[in-house]
Parts: structure tokens; sequence; C-alpha cells
């Protein structure tokens, strides 16, 4: 099959796009390198590069595609907060484009990755799909905005789709450097240059890691997967602190710093859906995942 796949060079599209070539399929990115360089792009993908924003680039990147893996997106919580409208343009008005053109190029599919942050702190863990999400971040609302833009052309115009949630992703190839990079890279690079490890807040803030090849995979299983329209958490279903997190790393020393602005508290997946509607069950812990970052 011939997939397009949007932010192809970033970090999950980077795995999504090895997976499909992997298993035999052919793929196309569409990525403008707003936070990727070249140097990830598969060698056996087919490039367009442009933004998933210019009508022109996606016709020619979408023709003749049987589905569309769509992560492309300005992905930074405090990004949205200094610029919202630069947020809502790419990922809200980014995916109303991408179907647009999937509707005028007959594309008969899209996977979708949103996000955790759509639930918001709901005091309440782990997250089930039917809650009423709640975004405290202008990135929460536009990723949600996208999901429901989704929806909406699955509804009107029978684009079959699948909206990923996933939780936070990690894995090699996270960029450390990135002024909003994750948590993970962040650590793995202080440590490594045996420096203190800042956390925001006091700690106890919970997250749930699922490492990128897995989510790669439940990637593959929603594309050929039969069912339309559904929302699916991605994640493994443990929380584990910063703390514990960083007892899992051996720093020198822990820097508290203040909690920052639209940080959510407490993280993590109830993953029966997956489990039920993909099969998916999650193959690495965070300590074999930690370890192929080092
Ligand atoms: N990493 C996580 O923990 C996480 C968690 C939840 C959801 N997500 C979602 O997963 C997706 C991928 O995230 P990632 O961590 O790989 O981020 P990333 O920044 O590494 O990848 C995003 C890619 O999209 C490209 N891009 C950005 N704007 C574009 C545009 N207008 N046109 C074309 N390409 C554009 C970037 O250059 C980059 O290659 C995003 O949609 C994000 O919202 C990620």
């Amino acid at each position: 099959m011939k997939y397009l796949v949007t932010g192809g060079a970033g970090f999950i599209g980077s795995f999504v796009t090895a997976k499909l070539i992997e298993n035999g399929h052919s793929v196309t990115i569409i990525d403008d390198f707003s936070s990727s360089t070249k140097e990830t792009v598969h060698p056996k993908a087919t490039l367009v590069e442009g933004s998933i924003l210019d009508p022109a680039a996606l016709k020619k990147a979408i023709q003749g595609i049987d589905g569309v893996f769509h992560l492309a997106a300005e992905v930074s919580v405090p990004a949205s907060m200094k610029n919202p409208q630069k947020t809502l343009q790419v990922n809200a008005l980014g995916t109303l484009r991408i179907l647009e053109a999937m509707k005028s190029q007959k594309v008969d599919k899209i996977v979708y990755s949103s996000t955790s942050a759509v639930y918001g702190d709901r005091g309440q863990t782990p997250n089930t799909e039917d809650l009423t999400p709640r975004p405290l971040s202008p990135y929460a609302y536009s990723k949600l905005q996208g999901e429901y833009f989704i929806k909406t052309y699955t509804h009107l115009h029978g684009i079959k789709s699948v909206i990923f949630r996933y939780f936070n992703v990690f894995g090699p190839g996270q960029k450390p450097d990135s002024p909003y990079a994750a948590v993970i890279p962040i650590f793995l690079d202080r440590i490594r240059q045996q420096k203190p490890l800042t956390i925001f807040g006091d700690g106890t803030q919970t997250r749930d890691f699922i490492f990128v090849n897995d989510v790669a995979q439940a990637n593959l299983l929603a594309m050929q997967s039969d069912f339309s329209g559904e929302v699916i958490n991605i994640g493994t279903g443990h929380a584990i602190s910063l703390l514990e997190l960083t007892k899992l790393l051996n720093p020198t020393q822990i820097i508290h710093e203040p909690a920052r602005e639209g940080d959510i508290l407490h993280s993590s997946a109830n993953i029966e859906k997956a489990k039920t509607l993909l099969s998916f069950t999650p193959k690495t812990t965070l300590q074999e995942g930690l370890k192929e970052m080092l």
C-alpha cells in the first residue's frame, strides 16, 4: 500500500515511516522541517518538502495515496502559549486542509496523532476516552479541534478515521536541545554531562511513558483495522512520578523550580479500548526503552 506520513521527519513520524517501509509499504512524507531536519527522512521515502497548510504541496503529496498518518503539528505547549494563532493554524487548520485534500483525492482513511493533553488535569486517573475534554493550553485545544474536524469528515464524507491520544512518548531520536524538549531526553542529556536534573514543581507529578516503537506499531494496527471514528488512548496504563523517574537515572543532584504554566499534574492512560479494538499492548518497558536511549 502507499501511505502519506505528515511530519514524517519528526520524532514519532520517522518511526511510523520506518515501520511502514519494513512492512513493505511505500511512503511519501510531507514535512516543512520546522522542528526536524532532512537527516531523519527515511532514505526509501519520497519527500515533499512543504507545509500541510499549503494546498499545492498537499495535493502533490496525497496523489495516489491509500491512507494518511497525520503527525505534523506545532507540538510545544509553551510555544502555543506565546503564539496561540500559529499553533491553531498548523494543528487545526492544517488538519482541515488534509481532510479537504483527502476528500478531493478520494483517500479512504486517516490515523490522527492527538494527545492526552486534551483531557486537561482531571484529578482523576487513569483517563478513559469518554471523559469530557478540558484542554488547558492552546496546544491541547488545537489538537482537540483537529479531532473534531476528523470526526465531522468521517460523519459527512465517509473518510474512515482512528484518533489516537498519545500519552508521553519517548525513545531514541528525541532531541534534548530544543527549548521545548520532553523530559526524558533532557534528563538523559544532563546525566551524560554529569549535571543536576531540574524538576518543575515538587516532582510528584505523574506521567505515563510509552516507547516510540510501540506507538508506531499502534499506528499500523489502526490503519489495518476496520472500525472508524474511534478515539483511542495510547499509553502503557502505568504512571510514574518524575521523582521515581529520576531514581532510575541516578542523578548527581536534583534542582526544583516553580511549576510551569499549562503543565498537567497527573496523567495516565486507561488502554482497555486499544487492547480490545486493536489487540494492542505495549511491548517495551520504561527501563528497556531508557537503555535504548543511552
Ligand atoms: N511526543 C509526544 O510525547 C506526543 C504526545 C502526544 C501527542 N503527540 C503528537 O504526535 C505528533 C508527532 O509529535 P513528535 O513528538 O514526533 O513531534 P516532532 O516535532 O518531532 O514532529 C513533528 C513534525 O511535523 C513537522 N511539521 C510541523 N509543522 C508542519 C507543517 N506546517 N507542515 C509540515 N510539517 C510540519 C515538523 O517539522 C516535524 O518533523 C504530533 O501531532 C503531536 O501533537 C506527541
